[in-house]
């Protein structure tokens, strides 16, 4: 297995981390912070809340979400405990065959052949409910991983679809829309560990990416590290106890024709504390046709279609191909 970065000592930066100075993270100094979106609130406030906000800036955070504070801090934990796993526990794990489901891998390029990104990464994969074979695929190390992450992804999976009944009611389409195959693929969980850098400034943890997926939640821990474009800068986006980021994947996109955009977003290491930050996809099946929903396109007074239709299956053929830059991505599929 490559080395892992954790459970290593860096004294310096290796070259092959150091990226060009255009793509270092600039310290910049963009004051916009994601709204925070009480969930707990009447239904008509979160509904225009998480409507304005993902319009506005495709990121929000939201708390008092549902999950129980006690399936996140179990799921924290063993994640951050895997990490600390003795290399010859987690070696069986490693892989850098992208087709497989469960993995773990580190420092990876992206295909690009150039710089490398300062993460290691637990891959999960599972259907819903999920099945006692797939859980048997996930790590057996540490103990009760495989429980705490089978709990974790039935309570992330329901309030994603929460979150799409709240879109779809703001957007004007049925509330469960997104119910069938649209949300009924694989549900994906990265475990994103970035060790202590000696050198933040210079490299990346994460490349700026749009997620390939419908919507994606990401738990961030209390250690900042998640930048979010905004109008060519970047927001750093300041961890919330509790909260989960909410953004939304270049399939939910096409599905609304536009209305609700996937961002760019990145993720910088940090030089003290390391940061494990937990990302929960929901995709559609590789046979799902999305297109823009024709509620939303097409006709009358709505706008024309902008993007193709795609079966998810073709949709992740070209994003690997043409890379996880918005522009690639909207030029593959923009009508
Ligand atoms: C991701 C992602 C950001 C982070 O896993 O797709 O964008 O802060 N993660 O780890
Ligand atoms: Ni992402």
């Amino acid at each position: 297995m490559q080395n892992l970065l954790s459970g290593a000592s860096h004294e310096t930066l290796p070259d092959s981390f150091i990226f060009p100075a255009e793509q270092r993270p600039p310290a910049s100094a963009a004051a916009v912070a994601l709204p925070v979106i009480d969930l707990s609130g009447p239904r008509d406030e979160v509904r225009r809340a998480v409507l304005e906000a993902g319009k506005e800036l495709g990121f929000f955070q939201v708390v008092n979400h549902g999950v129980p504070e006690q399936v996140v801090r179990d799921m924290e934990a063993c994640c951050e405990e895997f990490f600390r796993l003795p290399a010859e526990d987690k070696a069986a794990f490693y892989s850098e065959d992208t087709s497989k489901p469960n993995r773990l891998f580190t420092s990876t390029t992206y295909g690009t052949g150039g710089e490398r990104y300062w993460r290691d990464c637990l891959r999960l994969a599972c259907g819903f409910p999920v099945a006692a074979d797939a859980r048997d695929a996930w790590p057996d190390k540490p103990d009760g991983l495989r429980e705490a992450a089978e709990r974790f992804v039935a309570s992330t999976r329901r309030l994603n679809l929460e979150l799409l009944r709240l879109l779809c009611e703001g957007v004007g389409l049925r509330a469960d829309y997104f119910e069938g195959d649209l949300s009924a693929g694989d549900v994906v969980v990265n475990v994103n560990h970035y060790p202590p850098c000696p050198d933040p400034a210079r490299t990346l943890g994460l490349p700026p990416h749009c997620d390939r997926n419908l919507i994606t939640l990401l738990l961030q821990g209390s250690v900042a590290g998640l930048q979010v474009s905004y109008r060519g800068d970047w927001i750093r986006v300041q961890p919330v106890p509790g909260a989960f980021v909410v953004n939304f994947g270049h399939q939910l996109e096409i599905a609304t024709n536009g209305l609700l955009k996937s961002i760019e977003h990145r993720a910088v290491a940090s030089a003290a504390v390391p940061r494990t930050s937990v990302a929960t996809f929901i995709m559609p099946t590789d046979d799902c046709l999305v297109a823009p929903a024709a509620e939303l396109a097409g006709g009358g007074d709505k706008p024309p279609p902008r993007y193709r239709a795609v079966t998810f299956r073709d949709f992740m053929k070209v994003y690997k191909t043409v890379g996880a830059r918005r522009e690639s991505v909207e030029k593959a599929f923009k009508i």
